[in-house]
């Protein structure tokens, strides 16, 4: 997944997140976005409510910390009857005096389309 040709999904400043007893923000909070991220393809391809079913992956490959503007991408790489698979990249860009991009995390999240009662509904044909 190459991150910086495409726009993210959400994007926020690691301002006021949760840190853990080091410093850096919190693993849950980056979990978090994440999750979230991965959701908005997952619910565009079907076209509806979808819940998230596994993590298949989650990586933390270096810190966030406090003051980074986080950037989180995310698409759909397979679909099955029922569930989409989403990977997800998590990329800082840090110090704007000197400024410098970090990939800091990458996932795979299954989701799942669902009916108004929290059933799996299959997915709608791709256009
Ligand atoms: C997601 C949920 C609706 C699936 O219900 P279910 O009765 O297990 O449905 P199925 O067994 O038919 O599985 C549905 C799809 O999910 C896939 N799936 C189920 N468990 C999976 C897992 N652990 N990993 C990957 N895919 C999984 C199935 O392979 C199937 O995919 P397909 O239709 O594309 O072949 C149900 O488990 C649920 O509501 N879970 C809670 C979701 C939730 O609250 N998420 C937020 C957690 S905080």
């Amino acid at each position: 997944m190459n991150g910086t040709s495409r726009e993210p999904r959400i994007r926020m400043p690691a301002a006021a997140a949760p840190t853990n007893s080091g410093g850096d923000v919190f693993g849950g909070w980056v979990m978090s976005q994440v999750d979230i991220a991965g959701s908005i393809p997952a619910v565009l391809r079907a076209r509806g409510r979808v819940v998230t079913v596994a993590v298949e992956r989650m990586h933390f490959r270096r810190p966030v910390q406090r003051g980074d503007m986080v950037s989180v991408f995310a698409d759909v790489i397979r679909t099955g009857r029922t569930s989409m698979t989403v990977d997800v990249e998590v990329r800082v860009d840090r110090n704007p005096a000197d400024p410098e991009t970090l990939t800091v995390a990458d996932a795979r999240l299954v989701y799942v389309a669902v009916d108004e009662e929290g059933r799996p509904r299959p997915l709608p044909r791709d256009t």
